[in-house]
């Protein structure tokens, strides 16, 4: 079996206890899809729920790290160096339709660099952590990026923006350009799943832009664990504050960024 550290263990722990929540909630998600309000309200109870355990269970077990919360905020720590950055429900959509694809996403970001990651799926019970030159790791067995070199076989993830988000024609021009080389896209609904799937292999590829520190920190960490590469689509290294990612593995990374970047 493989060794996790005790920072892991608080947050596979902390993981596992929002977990039970969301899974109770995504069975009753069902039952609403008809109802006349429909299921939206209750959804954003579950996603504050997950958020208020993680909140707890995070803050009791290390107390002076600081905190990034998708729905409660920033608050600074007496730790400078350490915080959590935490997404409660990462694919809301997907849960809010009954669709079994969503995670809880708790990433440690040290000296302002992703540091250690969970990425929880209840409903598959899939567990992703990683931890800075520890390795990556899908429940017990360790993680590596695929090793596909060539496009035209590569399947490969994104986020299409949505109303009132994102920059629509870019991305047109992104997915078409990535859709005539490769042997297709996917989009999946969940980031911090997206970058857990490029960590196992699964995608060997992925991009979005913008997204959230709290979509990617812990991601961040699975796919570089995993020995793949994760900069900005432009090349950079600011991912947490530009929100741009472009994941894959190290064959991939670099032919997937110029296609990109050639739109
Ligand atoms: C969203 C998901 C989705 C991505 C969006 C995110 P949420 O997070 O990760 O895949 O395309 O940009 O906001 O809202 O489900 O936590
Ligand atoms: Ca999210
Ligand atoms: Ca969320």
């Amino acid at each position: 079996m493989a060794a996790r550290s005790p920072l892991i263990n608080v947050m596979v722990n902390a993981a596992y206890k929002a977990a039970k929540g969301l899974v109770r909630d995504f069975g009753e998600v069902e039952h609403l899809q008809v109802s006349k309000k429909g299921p939206a309200d209750f959804v954003s109870q579950a996603d504050l729920k997950s958020e208020q355990i993680l909140k707890r269970e995070l803050s009791k077990a290390r107390p002076d790290y600081g905190l990034l919360l998708e729905e409660g905020g920033g608050t600074a720590g007496k730790d400078s160096s350490n915080r959590w950055v935490v997404d409660p429900l990462d694919g809301t959509h997907n849960f809010l339709h009954g669709i079994p694809h969503f995670a809880i996403s708790i990433g440690v970001e040290r000296d302002g660099e992703p540091y250690a990651g969970v990425i929880y799926n209840p409903v598959v019970d899939e567990l992703y952590w990683a931890e800075k030159g520890q390795g990556a790791h899908l429940n017990e067995r360790r993680l590596r990026v695929s090793a596909r070199r060539k496009m035209e076989e590569a399947l490969i993830g994104t986020g299409a923006p949505f109303m009132g988000h994102g920059d629509h024609p870019t991305f047109l021009k992104q997915a078409q350009a990535v859709m005539s080389k490769t042997a297709g896209i996917r989009r999946m609904g969940a980031a911090a799943l997206d970058l857990a799937y490029v960590a196992a292999g699964r995608l060997d590829g992925f991009w979005e832009a913008p997204l959230n520190a709290w979509d990617i920190c812990a991601g961040i960490v699975l796919v570089r664990e995993a020995g793949g590469y994760v900069t900005e689509i432009g090349g950079g290294n600011g991912m947490m504050s530009s929100g741009s990612v472009l994941a894959a593995n190290d064959q991939l990374h670099r032919p997937l960024g110029d296609l990109l970047r050639s739109v």
